[in-house]
């Protein structure tokens, strides 16, 4: 497939968005030294010793990550020469000062113009849209994911890797009631984008975890869950950014998982 070198971020703000924008800014900066990626805990990347663990970036003396990764793969970002990103945000004050991508346009998925604009001159396009803590019925995702798709197909870009939920692989009846709203305006979102005829990666993780690290090393299962019951938001960010070196999983429903130690 093409290099996707111009990508647009929907959601960057949110958990997995703020994971993700964070490793598509590292893989522009992979040819200098390795850093922490974890940013999102304070961290500078640069802290004198605390008495902590060592980090695997040299630089960083703060965290902790598994031991026996060795330097580089698997916990860089995907390779590639580095991604231009554009966000579209709401309030770009939620954007961490040391995460700023090359352009912010501030808007509203909702707002088809402001979509147009963000789409305008990229080569994918990668969707974390989500509503938080509220969980009422809600059509913002499937009527944001309306918008996107209008907008690639006028800008003829075909690459959308979407975030959605394992729910949408599990029997219905077993999702919790409370989640239900939720999970039926990411089933309108699936179908969006499976009738867009784009090639797309619908990516449906279970619980995503704040608190675990990146490892890039998870399972991957297509078109069925298995395994664990739980994803870090960094590696999850990971493999967003995999799906734009690859059309493997164009098409394919894809659920990710890892058995974590506990934290
Ligand atoms: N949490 C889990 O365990 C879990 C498990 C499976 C699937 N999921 C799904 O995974 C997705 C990502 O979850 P998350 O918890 O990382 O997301 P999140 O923290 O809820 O973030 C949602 C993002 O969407 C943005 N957004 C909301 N409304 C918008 C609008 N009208 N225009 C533009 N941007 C808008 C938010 O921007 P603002 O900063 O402006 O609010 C934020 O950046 C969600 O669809 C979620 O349901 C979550």
């Amino acid at each position: 497939m093409a290099a996707c070198k111009n990508i647009v971020i929907f959601g960057a703000t949110g958990m997995t968005g703020l994971a993700t924008l964070a490793q598509a800014l590292q893989a522009g900066k992979r040819r200098g030294a390795p850093r922490c990626l974890g940013t999102d805990r304070g961290c500078t990347g640069g802290a004198e010793p605390e008495g902590g663990t060592r980090c695997r970036f040299q630089s960083c003396l703060r965290h902790s990550l598994p031991l026996g990764v060795s330097a580089g793969d698997p916990l860089s970002p995907p390779r590639t020469s580095g991604y231009q990103v554009t966000v579209l945000v709401r309030d770009p004050a939620r954007l961490p000062p040391e995460h700023r991508p090359a352009r912010v346009v501030v808007g509203d998925v909702l707002n088809p113009p402001d979509v147009d604009k963000a789409i305008q001159g990229q080569d994918a396009v990668i969707v974390i849209l989500g509503t938080r803590n509220d969980l009422s019925p809600t059509t913002m995702m499937s009527e944001g994911t309306r918008n996107i798709v209008a907008a690639m197909k006028a800008h003829g870009i075909r690459k959308v890797v979407v975030c959605l939920s394992a729910f949408l692989m599990w029997d219905l009846k077993k999702v919790p009631p409370r989640l239900l709203p939720v999970t039926e305006d990411h089933i309108r979102m699936h179908q969006i984008l499976q009738e867009s005829g784009l090639d797309c990666v619908s990516v449906m993780p279970p619980h995503i975890a704040d608190d675990q690290p990146l490892t890039g090393d998870y399972t991957v299962t297509v078109n069925t869950s298995g395994g664990a019951r739980v994803i870090s938001k960094h590696d999850l960010g990971h493999f967003f950014l995999k799906c734009l070196t690859t059309s493997e999983y164009d098409g394919q429903s894809v659920y990710l998982s890892r058995n974590y130690a506990k934290v």
